[in-house]
């Protein structure tokens, strides 16, 4: 189902984070990706959808969206009309999502825009967290439990988490799929546990997923029937590890 008429017409429901993967448009051979006639028709569509993401935020949510680079700066501009800007997050995927042709550079990021409802946003600094270089984690104040005990700060340039290889154990048909670790780090800084998350372009299923995983409660909405399918039997499967997970009492996190 379109994201756009669920939200207008299905649930009055509010979330805490919407976690938004939209088509690049005119990145990846399909259908999907490639439903406008020119990029103004691109930048209208997603400007609908982003205006009915902003009414459906609590007062302290969150919109989380992934975006090509070539938009970054035109979204942001539509995305200030609705809502405030918290940062944006350079993605190094260090797999290239766009074949370079001619005089420029090889694209080696995605930017994903963090924007909230209100400065009462929600943000868990303990999860922005990573654990420190080895040759800091010698030291005595990360031993003892001092000021690098959990790690140190995240910033916004994420450099250690890569897109998926093609002969990845969770790589699926899906032809955008985001690895599990981004979106369980996205869940985790930005929603808290039992929360409530929109996936307005559920794709393979990755953000659901990760939703499960942490306990989240979510919707979500795609449009292609084969990738419903995916997810279906992506869910399936990740119900028989949770069920394994429970017996051996193991944590989720
Ligand atoms: C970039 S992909 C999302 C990939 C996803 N994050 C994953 O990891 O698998 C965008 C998805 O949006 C879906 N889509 C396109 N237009 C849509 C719409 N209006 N409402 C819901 N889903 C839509 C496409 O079929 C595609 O699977």
């Amino acid at each position: 189902m379109d994201c756009y008429k669920f939200l207008r017409t299905t649930t009055t429901q509010r979330y805490d984070l919407i976690f938004a993967d939209p088509p690049y448009n005119d990145c990846i051979e399909e259908e999907w990706d490639n439903q406008w006639e020119d990029d103004n028709q691109y930048l209208d569509w997603l400007e609908k959808r982003i205006e009915v993401f902003s009414k459906s935020l609590t007062e302290s949510g969150n919109l989380i969206m992934y975006c090509k680079r070539q938009f970054h700066h035109k979204i942001k501009i539509i995305m200030d009309k609705y809502l405030i800007e918290q940062r944006s997050i350079i993605w190094v995927r260090r797999r290239m999502m766009d074949v370079t042709r001619g005089k420029t550079l090889a694209s080696g990021y995605e930017p994903i825009l963090w924007y909230s409802k209100s400065e009462d946003y929600y943000f868990n600094s303990e999860q922005a967290k990573v654990p420190p270089k080895q040759h800091l984690q010698h030291r005595s104040e990360y031993q003892k439990g001092g000021r690098l005990e959990k790690g140190v700060g995240l910033t916004d340039a994420w450099t250690d988490i890569s897109a998926l290889p093609h002969n990845s154990k969770e790589k699926t048909i899906h032809p955008t799929q985001k690895p599990s670790k981004l979106s369980k780090r996205i869940l985790k800084i930005f929603s808290e546990k039992g929360s409530r998350v929109f996936i307005p372009f559920a794709g393979s299923g990755s953000e659901i997923l990760a939703c499960i995983f942490l306990d989240r409660t979510w919707d979500a909405t795609e449009i292609n029937q084969n990738y419903c399918k995916l997810i279906k039997s992506r869910l399936k499967e990740a119900q028989k590890s949770i069920f394994s997970w429970l017996d051996n009492g193991e944590d989720k996190g």
